[in-house]
This record gives C-alpha cells, structure tokens and sequence, in this order.
C-alpha cells in the first residue's frame, strides 16, 4: 500500500496508507484532508495538492489544467500541482511527499 507524507496547509503532518487502484482524492478525503466537493469530476478544485517531486506528480489532465488555471486566479498553481481527485495511486507514490494546496 503507497504511504503518503501529508503536510496540512497550516504545517500539520499526516502520515497515510492507501490500496493501489484508489483514487488519492479519496484517500485523503477519508482522513478529512481534502473535501472534494465535485466528487472527482475535476470541477471544483478543492483537492488541489502540490507535490514535493514533480517527477511523481505525473501528467494533468486536459480537464485538470483548465481547472488549475482557473484557480490560478485565487492560489498558487505550481509545476506539481495535481487534482488529486485525477489520481491513481499506484507503486510511484509510496513515500510521495504531498503538501495540500490552500482553499481558492
Ligand atoms: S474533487 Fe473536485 S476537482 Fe477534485
């Protein structure tokens, strides 16, 4: 199971396991880490994460970058930032280093 190294946008730190397959959205959704209000459909932006390494963040989605761009408007999209409701989890991700991004 991937763990996952959380840090809280006001400097808390969560330490979680997820199952391969699941969606991170819904892993740290479970831990009362995101909301995820759009239920993953890449709309609402409230599962905006960064990721320490860009190289694990992986590629966004054309609906994904949209919806980044967007909330550039209102909080810092960086080079690794993901919805988080768009991925996977899979091997890569053990060990990610993930910050979650502050609400838009
Ligand atoms: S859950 Fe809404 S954008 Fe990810």
């Amino acid at each position: 199971m991937p763990k996952l190294y959380i840090t809280t946008p006001t400097g808390e730190k969560h330490i979680i396991e997820a199952e391969i397959g699941c969606s991170m959205m819904e892993a740290l959704n479970s831990e009362s880490l995101v909301e995820g209000t759009c239920g993953g459909a890449a709309s609402c932006g409230t599962c905006h994460v960064y990721f320490k390494d860009p190289a694990v963040a992986g590629d966004q989605t054309e609906d994904e970058g949209y919806m980044l761009e967007g909330l550039s408007d209102f909080v810092e999209v960086k080079e690794s930032s993901r919805l988080s409701c768009q991925i996977t989890l899979l091997d890569i991700h053990d060990g990610a280093e993930i910050v979650i991004a502050p609400e838009a």
